[in-house]
């Protein structure tokens, strides 16, 4: 972030520079734009966004940024075959509509890379949707993303440096594999840092998509843990037969679950009818007392996770 001093420099040069106006603000830490490029941003997003928690005024000059000035989707979109919804193709002389279903979710080819002839790797763009995590670029926090910006390096190393001959996922010298290639980094990096956070805070915002290099399947998915849930809590009782309930419980990877129900140290001990199921029957054989039932589940792949019903046993 910029310091407040800096931003207050900024602010008495009466001078409009390009893309950004810099106001001192009574609240230093909120950077202030351009209001009619705010509101221009905030116009012209082509998606639904998510603005919950985030500041609208990042969120438009973010758009702004993006959107009427450094066509990071004329690179990052799929292709120029499916850029745009159909009938809102601009160079067929239709009203421009931007396709939803790709808007910078990467996955552009720009070919083999740094000739078509030769064992090269293609350069293709990258996913800057959000993922499950709901931050940009496939989970990155801002620091992350300013320094990719900042510096062009390519932090999922996807073509290193050849050492040897191309072997078809490699860049030669004098090209640095570490770098991103193609990507206008060199001229990005110029921008402030309070321009960087609002393209990054914008890109938190528009939906998640599938796809792109190095992207993990299901990525706007939240992943559900395996978690035992054991029911009844703190439930009180009268009846001398009960039943208990693990049907609640979550299998990680959407498997099927293993059901182990057991009588851990401490409790009374109970007759624990088809222990091995969801939903076993157990019988309070020890008389009034406090009865605690411990269930473990484990998924396909062996993970496991414990929680524990306990039921007060007031009958005769
Ligand atoms: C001229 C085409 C082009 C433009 C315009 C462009 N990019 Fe890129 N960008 C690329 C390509 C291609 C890559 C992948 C490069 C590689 O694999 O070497 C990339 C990679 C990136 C990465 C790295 C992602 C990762 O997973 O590490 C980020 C972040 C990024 N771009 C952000 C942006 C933003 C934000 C904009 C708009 C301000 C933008 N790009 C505009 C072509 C472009």
């Amino acid at each position: 972030m910029k310091s407040a001093k800096t931003r207050a420099v900024f602010a008495m040069l009466p001078v409009s520079l390009g893309v950004a106006i810099f106001h001192a603000s009574a609240l230093a830490q909120t950077p202030m734009f351009d209001p009619a490029k705010v509101q221009q941003g905030m116009q012209i997003a082509p998606v639904t966004l998510n603005t919950q928690g985030k500041d609208p005024n990042l969120v438009g000059y973010g758009s702004y940024l993006v959107n009427a000035v450094a066509d990071c989707n004329g690179c990052h979109s799929a292709g120029p075959q499916t850029e745009f919804a159909m009938g809102g193709n601009p160079y067929f002389n239709q009203p421009t509509k931007v396709n939803p279903a790709t808007y910078l979710g990467g996955g552009r080819d720009f070919g083999p890379f740094p000739s078509a002839s030769g064992n090269f790797p293609h350069i293709i763009s990258r996913n800057l949707t959000p993922d499950f995590t709901g931050m940009a670029e496939g989970g990155s926090t801002f620091d992350k993303f300013r320094t990719i910006i900042r510096t062009g390096m390519d932090m999922d190393h996807i073509h290193p440096t050849c050492s040897g001959p191309p072997d078809g996922k490699c860049i030669p010298p004098p090209f640095n594999g570490d770098l991103l290639q193609i990507m206008p980094w060199p001229t990005d990096q110029n921008m402030t840092d309070d321009d960087l956070l609002a393209i990054y805070t914008y890109l938190s915002a528009i939906p998640c998509l599938e796809g792109g290099p190095n992207e993990p399947p299901n990525r706007c998915v939240t992943p559900v843990k395996t978690m035992a849930i054991a029911s009844p809590k703190n439930a009180t009782v009268v009846s001398r037969e009960i039943q208990l309930d693990g049907t609640k419980s979550t299998a990680g990877n959407g498997g099927l679950l293993t059901f182990q129900w057991s009588i851990p140290q401490g409790s009374p001990s109970a007759v624990i009818l088809h222990g091995n199921t969801a939903t076993p029957n157990v019988q309070f054989s020890q008389g009034r007392g406090a009865y605690i039932f411990l269930l473990t589940v484990t998924d396909t792949s062996g993970t496991s996770s414990s929680d524990v019903a306990t039921i007060t046993y007031a009958g005769n």
